[in-house]
C-alpha cells in the first residue's frame, strides 16, 4: 500500500504580526522564520508521518530552496520523485496574526512547470493505492493524473484547494473530494454543497474548522465528525495535515471508500490537524502517528 501525492512544494516565508496589514498600511513583524511548506509537500509529509509509505511528485527549482525542501521531505521519510526545472522554487509569503489565523500569497515558480507527466510518473501513480492531489499545480496535470489513476484502479483523493476553477467533470473520476466550506460553496454554488457534490458520484468531506467535518457519500445521510477544542498558534498547513493523514488512514484500510472507512479516516485526520494548529510552521507542525494516537487516547 502506498500513497502518492502529486503537487506543490513551497518555501514559506512567515511573518508574525499583531494583525494582517490593510491595503496601504505597513506593519512591523514580531518575528520571522522560513519553513518547508506547499500544499502538496505538507500533505506528503502528513501521510508519511502518519505511517503510510509515501511518494511525492513535485517540481523544484535548481536552487538552495529546492535543495532544502528536498532534504526535509526525505528526512520525513518520503520517496521523492522531484523534477528540477528552470524556475525558482515556489514561495509563500504568510502573515500569521495573534489568533493563529493567516493570509497567504503564493508565487508558484517551479510548481507551474509541473506539466506533461512522464512515463515514470504515470507508472508511479498506477502503482500507488491512493493518489492525492490539490490545485496549486496546473489543472491539466491534475486531470492527467486523475486519468492515469482511474485507468490503473488507484483511488483518488482531490483536495480542491486553494479554491479556484476546477472543471466539475473532473469529479466524475475522483473517489473522495476534500474541501472546506468556502471551497465547497465555490464548487457547488449556493445551497447544500455536500448534496450537490455527492450527486456527482464522489464521496465528499467538508472540513468545518473547529466544528469538525462532514462526511458525505452518495445516497446516504452525511455524518458529522466532531473536532477537538485546542488553542491555535498557527493554522498554516492544518488543512493539509488533515488531507495527508486522511489519505494514510485510507491507505491502511482495504475496505475502500465506504461511509464507515471515511468516518474513521476523518476522525484520525481531525486529531492530526488539531495537533498541527498548536505548532508554528507548516511541515514542522505535522504530527507523527504516535503523537496522534497519544493525543486521541488522552481525550
Ligand atoms: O496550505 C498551506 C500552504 O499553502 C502553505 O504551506 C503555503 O506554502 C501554501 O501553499
Ligand atoms: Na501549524
Amino acid at each position: 500500500m502506498t500513497v502518492l501525492v502529486l503537487g506543490s512544494a513551497n518555501l514559506d516565508l512567515v511573518y508574525e504580526v499583531d494583525r494582517i496589514p490593510a491595503p496601504g498600511e505597513t506593519v512591523l513583524s514580531r518575528g520571522f522564520a522560513s519553513f518547508a511548506g506547499g500544499k502538496g509537500n505538507n500533505q506528503a509529509v502528513a501521510a508519511a508521518r502518519a505511517g503510510a509509505p509515501t511518494r511525492f511528485v513535485c517540481a523544484l527549482g535548481a536552487d538552495a530552496s529546492g535543495d532544502r525542501l528536498a532534504a526535509e521531505a526525505r528526512d520525513a521519510g518520503i520517496d521523492l520523485l522531484d523534477r528540477r526545472v528552470d524556475a525558482p522554487t515556489g514561495t509563500a509569503a504568510i502573515f500569521v496574526d495573534r489568533r493563529g489565523e493567516n493570509s497567504i500569497v503564493v508565487d508558484s515558480g517551479a510548481n507551474a512547470l509541473l506539466t506533461d507527466l512522464t512515463a515514470a510518473e504515470r507508472e508511479a501513480i498506477g502503482a500507488a493505492d491512493v493518489l492525492v492531489l490539490q490545485l496549486e499545480t496546473p489543472v491539466p496535470t491534475v486531470a492527467a493524473a486523475v486519468a492515469a489513476a482511474k485507468a490503473a484502479g488507484t483511488r483518488v483523493v482531490l483536495n480542491a484547494a486553494p479554491s479556484g476553477a476546477v472543471p466539475l467533470d473532473l469529479l466524475d473520476d475522483v473517489d473522495v473530494l476534500v474541501v472546506n466550506e468556502h471551497e465547497a460553496a465555490e464548487l457547488a454554488g449556493p445551497g447544500d454543497a455536500a448534496a450537490v457534490l455527492t450527486a456527482r458520484g464522489c464521496a465528499v468531506i467538508v472540513t468545518l474548522g473547529a466544528e469538525g467535518a462532514l462526511v458525505g457519500v452518495p445516497g446516504e445521510e452525511p455524518v458529522r465528525v466532531p473536532s477537538y477544542t485546542v488553542d491555535a498558534v498557527d493554522t498554516t498547513g492544518a488543512g493539509d495535515t488533515f488531507v495527508g493523514a486522511f489519505a494514510a488512514a485510507l491507505d491502511g484500510d482495504p475496505s475502500g471508500t465506504g461511509l464507515e472507512a471515511l468516518v474513521a479516516a476523518t476522525g484520525f485526520a481531525t486529531a492530526a490537524a488539531a495537533l498541527a494548529v498548536q505548532r508554528k510552521g507548516a511541515v514542522p507542525s505535522i504530527p507523527t502517528l504516535e503523537e496522534v494516537r497519544e493525543f486521541r487516547d488522552a481525550r
